[in-house]
């Protein structure tokens, strides 16, 4: 009888429709917050250099984030093309994250050490040159801007005041000093050599 009730009142069933499904969202999300796996760092992860913060944030402006994920599925054929699947522990420091899903590239989550910087910079400047049927854009103007380092200090006080990243202060005083007049090419690269170096 009850049932006939829900079944006929649509505005009922949608209100305990919605309470169901709220049960079962927070039966699986609520315990992540809680799980060290999820919210403490892998042991072997390292905070990004000041010039690697620059280099992240030179990605996320030029878009590269777009076309690359950095979260690498466990599944065999993903494994076996990346390496080993994405863990939370690497993440816990992401802020925004950049893992993504759609991939008109390849996934960079573990792209760091493949290739030599002077490979990198080639494929910047332009892809087809190490690529012949690449369709990624160029970066060119990259090797032309150079870094003022302005913004670098406060960026890393950010990241250890309200994300917790164990940045010590004398990170935070040399960080400008660590930028100053390098190319945004170079701090875009020092990040992609840093990618996935926590767990390879
Ligand atoms: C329009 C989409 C697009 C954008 C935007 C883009 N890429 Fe790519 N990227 C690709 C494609 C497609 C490939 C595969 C062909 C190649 O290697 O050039 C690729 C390959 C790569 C590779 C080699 C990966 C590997 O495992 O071989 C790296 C590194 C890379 N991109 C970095 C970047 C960076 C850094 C940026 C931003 C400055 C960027 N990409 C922006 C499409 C894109």
């Amino acid at each position: 009888m009850k049932h006939d009730l829900i079944e006929r009142n649509v505005g009922l069933l949608a209100i305990l429709i919605i309470i169901a499904i709220s049960f079962g969202g927070l039966a699986q999300i609520v315990p992540l917050l809680f799980q060290k796996e999820t919210t403490e760092p892998v042991d072997t992860l390292r905070p990004y250099t000041a010039l690697q913060m620059e280099g992240r944030d030179i990605y996320i402006r030029e878009g590269c984030h777009v076309c690359h994920s950095q979260m690498i599925r466990p599944f065999r054929s993903e494994t076996e093309r990346y390496g080993h699947y994405s863990l939370a522990g690497e993440q816990v420091w992401e802020h925004p994250f950049l893992w993504g899903s759609k991939r008109t590239g390849p996934d960079l989550a573990r792209v760091g050490q493949r290739y030599s910087d002077a490979w990198h910079e080639i494929h910047l400047m332009n892809p087809r040159d190490v690529v012949p049927q690449s369709n990624m854009p160029r970066f060119p103007w990259l090797a032309d801007n150079i870094l003022t380092g302005e913004d670098t200090k406060r960026k890393l006080e950010i990241f250890r005041n309200n994300f917790g990243v164990p940045y010590t202060d004398e990170d935070i005083a040399g960080a400008k000093e660590a930028v100053v007049g390098k190319t945004e090419m170079q701090a875009l690269i020092a990040y992609l050599q840093s990618l996935g170096h926590a767990f390879r």
